[in-house]
């Protein structure tokens, strides 16, 4: 079936026929046009260009397409041009030549506007909750070890020593961050399109508060010809499905390396990990590894509608149709991926004596040392200058922080008091850290709490 063709003297080619149906991608947005449609038909029918008899006729048949469509097989078969088509056909057998009427004052353009922002809607939702779940995952497992000592890095060299729940928060605020930005991407889907026709707005009267109220949408669109070319909203999704993906591939890179044999802080759960099939030692980190391919895909996906809307005119152009299957990847791999995270985090074992050996054996205080020293009135060119001298010494004579003993240190350069050996200890250095987003431990304890009351809030915006 088509919704045009009286212009036409002959039907498509076969070949266009297949090279331009969407049905194959487009017909996971079912529900979306059921309800859409619904909708319009209550509007119609409210302007009394339906009877309340045919509108019924309507809805019902429409709502049996829904539960149908339930069954996948129910596409099986089916050569529409699209979902739209579709949904037009099957109403057809239902209600005959009633179904002619739907359409009256709607394009195809408004509607597969509206069906993505229903969809994406529904989406976001699922990221939104499943963002939190993972961010509740990670204050869990920072709050097994609240008190273990890691070197942080720069370079991926040994930096500064850190509390363990302090590195965990620094990927709770990139997802809190990634929550907002879905909050956001929410906003701008959530307006309503229908009323814009294909470009030039809708011949008949029209009540879009009455529609958007049905719909619930707290939004409508301002003007047809933006709305019809409009796929902003569809890129502000792929953004912040991107940005969670880029954060989640640097989680999975840090882990990935955290529970190698070189490093062996943690260890992730037979149950996230896979062996070899050669090599019968190997317990490989591929779920991590996945998660981390995959955020190349979605990134990809990002820029394909990019470079799909780039030079498009106004307004409506064939080329959006290919705006579904990026989003559909995109949603997909997000929503496993975080699953994915949130389960391989429950997982995680950090092992905390293997870092914080790492951290007192190397010279991650050479800062804190530097830094007492210039609270002594050292400046603090020279203060760095001295402590880098005595890591210099350390490094050729292979002595450890730990080896210098208080006189020992006050012995190598005048500057140095005995006293300031206790920093000598990571743990002791973190002390003077306190401020707020420091890794003090009491600054790391408070911001562990407003962060568990922070989740508290996300969730509650969920319900
Ligand atoms: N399948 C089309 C899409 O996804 C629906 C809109 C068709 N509109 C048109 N003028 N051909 O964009």
């Amino acid at each position: 079936m088509k919704l045009w063709g009286g212009r036409f003297e002959t039907g498509p080619s076969e070949v266009f026929e297949q090279f331009s149906g969407s049905l194959h991608f487009d017909g996971k947005l079912v529900f979306a046009d059921v309800e859409g449609s619904k909708a319009f038909a209550r509007a119609l029918a409210s302007q009394g260009i339906l009877t309340a008899e045919e509108c019924e006729r309507l809805v019902s048949a429409f709502d049996e397409i829904g539960r149908e469509a339930r069954d996948p097989k129910y596409f099986d078969g089916a050569s529409d041009e699209d979902i739209h088509t579709f949904v037009i056909r099957k109403l057809q057998e239902k209600v005959g030549g009633l179904s002619a009427k739907i359409h009256t004052g709607r394009s195809r353009n408004e509607q597969v506007s509206l069906d993505i922002r229903l969809w994406l809607r529904e989406s976001c939702d699922v990221l939104l909750s499943l963002l939190s779940e993972l961010m509740d995952g990670l204050l869990a497992l920072a709050g097994k070890y609240p008190d273990a000592i890691v070197p942080g890095y720069t370079h991926l060299r040994r930096a500064q020593a850190v509390l363990w729940p302090h590195y965990l928060l620094a990927y709770f605020e990139m997802f809190a961050r990634d929550f907002e930005r879905f909050e956001q991407a929410r906003r701008g889907v959530n307006v309503l399109p229908l009323g814009s026709g294909a470009l030039a707005g809708s011949g008949f009267p029209h009540d879009s508060a009455a529609i958007a109220r049905d719909l619930t949408f707290p939004a409508i669109s301002r003007n047809s010809m933006d709305v019809s070319g409009d796929r902003d909203f569809a890129l502000d999704f792929l953004y912040a499905c991107s940005t969670v993906m880029l954060h989640l591939s640097r989680m999975s890179e840090d882990w990935i390396l955290y529970s190698s044999e070189e490093f062996n802080w943690i260890s992730l759960g037979d149950g996230v990990t896979s062996g070899s099939s050669l090599m019968p030692q190997k317990k490989n980190p591929d779920s991590l590894e996945l998660i981390r391919g995959k955020s190349g895909r979605v990134f990809g996906d990002l820029s394909s509608l990019f470079i799909t809307m780039k030079g498009l005119p106004m307004t409506y152009n064939r080329d959006m149709q290919e705006d579904k299957e990026p989003l559909f990847d995109a949603f997909h791999q997000t929503s496993g991926s975080l699953r994915m995270a949130r389960v391989v985090a429950e997982s995680t074992v950090l092992n905390p004596a293997i870092p914080a050996a790492a951290a007192e054996e190397s010279w991650v205080v050479a800062t804190d040392l530097a830094e007492e020293l210039s609270r002594h009135g050292v400046p603090f060119h020279r203060a760095h200058q001295v402590v880098g001298q005595l890591v210099l010494e350390s490094t050729k004579s292979g002595k450890k922080p730990s080896d210098w003993k208080p006189e020992a240190l006050a012995q190598f350069a005048p500057e140095f008091k005995p006293e300031m050996a206790r920093l000598l200890n990571p743990a002791e250095g973190m002390k003077t850290r306190e401020l707020p987003g420091g890794t003090g431990p009491q600054a790391v304890a408070a911001a562990l709490s407003e962060a568990h009351n922070r989740l508290e809030r996300m969730r509650s915006s969920l319900l």
